[in-house]
């Protein structure tokens, strides 16, 4: 009796310590849009508070990848298959419900991925009054994401990947898409940047006129070496990375199956190269239905 009174306490403390931290992983995404209103505003002025906010953020970070990962395993091969960039939409405003979740979605990225992509909806200029839309036959643009993240070098890799999750959810909503990193006006187009940061790309969003067509794609061989000696899996990655968005249709990457889960992925030099192969990235995981050691 004496030992159980005294393992009475200890076991209280385990108890209220598992349920501190599942009330804290439940509203962990909330806890970190503030630390990170907090973290840049100056209201962390102080090193100190910075430390110990990036400390929290980083903890943060494990539970974002596990949303990320969810959201990932509910887009599917079809889905990839019916995407298509679209440039012509109709007059209809993105619904409140499509809004709300397109919302949530980037929000979700952004915590994930550190970035600041923003949705911008009903403003026509951004593609109105840009000579290259209309050149490149763009049509009542209203909606677009301006993807938005640190200036570094792997962000706009980053951004392809994360990027890529948004244009996939918004097609599985019906919402159509299409990548721009040429064809907008940049001095029109509504965003908020913060020190540091650079806007990479944008991303039109709406109800389409059309659903777009099948690009022409390179042949797996083209892009993967070792078609012949590697797993299904493999190929079947190799064959939704090829059916994703790349800049001017370029699908400029290569893959190598290295062993087990791990394959090599590199890219020849090209315009917005890099968000290409974040992109392909992106695609192959869901093809294979492999979580992937890239290398
Ligand atoms: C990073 C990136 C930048 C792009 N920039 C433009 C652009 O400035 N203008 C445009 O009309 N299309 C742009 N696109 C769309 C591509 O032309 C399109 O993805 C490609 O032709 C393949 O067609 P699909 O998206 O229908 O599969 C871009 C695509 C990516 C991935």
């Amino acid at each position: 009796m004496q030992i159980c009174s005294h393992l009475v306490p200890s076991l209280k403390l385990i108890i209220n310590s598992f349920l501190t931290v599942q009330i804290f992983l439940f509203f962990v995404d909330d806890i970190v849009i503030v630390m990170k209103y907090i973290y840049l505003s100056e209201y962390a002025s102080f090193n100190k508070s910075r430390v110990i906010i990036k400390n929290i953020l980083y903890i943060c970070q494990y539970k974002f990848n596990t949303i990320m990962q969810e959201l990932i395993k509910e887009i599917t091969l079809d889905t990839i298959k019916s995407r298509h960039s679209v440039r012509r939409y109709t007059e209809e405003p993105l619904s409140e419900e499509h809004n709300n979740i397109l919302k949530e979605i980037v929000d979700k990225c952004n915590a994930s991925g550190n970035f600041n992509m923003q949705l911008i909806t009903d403003e026509p200029n951004a593609f109105g009054k840009s000579f290259f839309a209309r050149y490149g036959k763009f049509y009542n643009v209203r909606n677009y994401i301006c993807l938005i993240g640190p200036k570094a070098k792997e962000t706009e890799e980053r951004l392809g990947y994360y990027g890529e999750i948004v244009v996939l959810k918004a097609q599985q909503l019906g919402i159509n898409s299409c990548w721009c990193g040429l064809s907008y006006s940049k001095s029109n187009a509504i965003f908020k940047i913060n020190d540091g940061e650079k806007l990479y790309a944008l991303i039109a969003l709406g109800y389409g006129e059309n659903q777009g067509v099948q690009h022409k794609s390179k042949s797996p061989d083209k892009i993967s070496s070792d078609i012949a000696s590697s797993p299904e899996w493999y190929l079947e990655g190799i064959e939704a990375a090829l059916l994703g968005p790349s800049a001017v249709n370029q699908q400029k990457f290569h893959f190598r199956y290295i062993n087990d889960n791990r394959v090599a992925v590199s890219t020849d030099w090209g315009f917005y190269n890099k968000t290409d192969i974040g992109i392909a990235k992106l695609h192959f995981e869901i093809g294979s239905q492999k979580e992937i050691s890239w290398i």
